[in-house]
């Protein structure tokens, strides 16, 4: 989709931004983990097919993705932009006939990362762009029944399971987006910001003033919880 060609999203502790080909090589490394792949339900793929699935991802129409970014680390701009990749996010248009239908996918790749609240934060972001920039009404993630910490993360987030495919050994896990879901989503995500993408990556620095000025609010709320 090149509807996020030139978007990046700024959270508390990541920035996503559109998947190019300069993240191919990381991408391509992480998925030759085999507990990724079964993870993710994916095969792995050559560098080359790599390649090919970006460039779909980015031309074909149902498909959203955005690469989460250690925005602690983006922010130096001595660091490549590959160094800070986490995982990824993505949004499919699965059902031509309903495009108000959106599959959910979130994959922290660093292990590093995960269980610190990122895949929750991320899930939240890509979920608040979906439904404005998408118009999607009904979110659907699809996961593998031995995935517990996902289906925990996805329950946490309001879903809740629709089907079962014991074939497959998969669950369905749903959330319709009313009223008090998208009100909800507003006031968590309240802090996202969206940028230029190529226009913030010339002046890296200037999202170091907000990093602090994030950080320092957090550090207020929870010595004000503590009084
Ligand atoms: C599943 C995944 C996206 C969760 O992201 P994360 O950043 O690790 O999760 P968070 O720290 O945001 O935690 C979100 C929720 O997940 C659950 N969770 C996280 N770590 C957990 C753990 N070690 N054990 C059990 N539940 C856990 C909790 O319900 C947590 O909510 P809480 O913090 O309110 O208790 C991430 O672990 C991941 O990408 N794993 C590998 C690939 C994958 O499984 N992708 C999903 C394919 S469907």
């Amino acid at each position: 989709m090149k509807i996020n060609e030139n978007t990046l999203l700024e959270g508390h502790r990541v920035l996503l931004v559109p998947y190019n080909e300069e993240h191919v090589p990381r991408y391509h490394e992480w998925m030759k983990s085999p507990e990724l792949q079964q993870l993710t339900a994916s095969e792995p793929l050559s560098l080359q097919q790599e390649y090919d699935m970006q460039k779909s991802w980015r031309e074909d129409d149902d498909k959203c993705t955005f690469i989460i970014l250690d925005k602690q680390r983006w922010v130096d701009p001595g660091v490549d932009e590959e160094q800070c990749m986490v995982g990824d996010v993505n949004i499919f248009l699965t059902d031509p006939s309903d495009p108000f239908l959106a599959e959910l996918e979130v994959m922290i790749a660093e292990p590093s990362y995960r269980g610190r609240g990122i895949g929750k934060e991320v899930t939240r972001m890509m979920m608040s762009y979906g439904i404005t920039k998408l118009g999607v009404k009904k979110f659907q993630a699809k996961i593998g029944l031995d995935n517990q910490v996902s289906i925990s993360m996805f329950k946490k987030l309001q879903f809740q399971e629709a089907s079962v495919c014991s074939v497959f050994k998969e669950a369905t896990l749903e959330l319709m987006v009313d009223d008090s879901v998208r009100t909800k989503l507003q006031e968590d995500v309240a802090y996202m910001k969206e940028r230029d993408y190529k226009q913030t990556c010339s002046s890296r620095h200037e999202l170091v003033q907000s990093t602090t000025v994030a950080l320092g609010n957090k550090d207020c709320r929870r010595k004000q919880s503590k009084i």
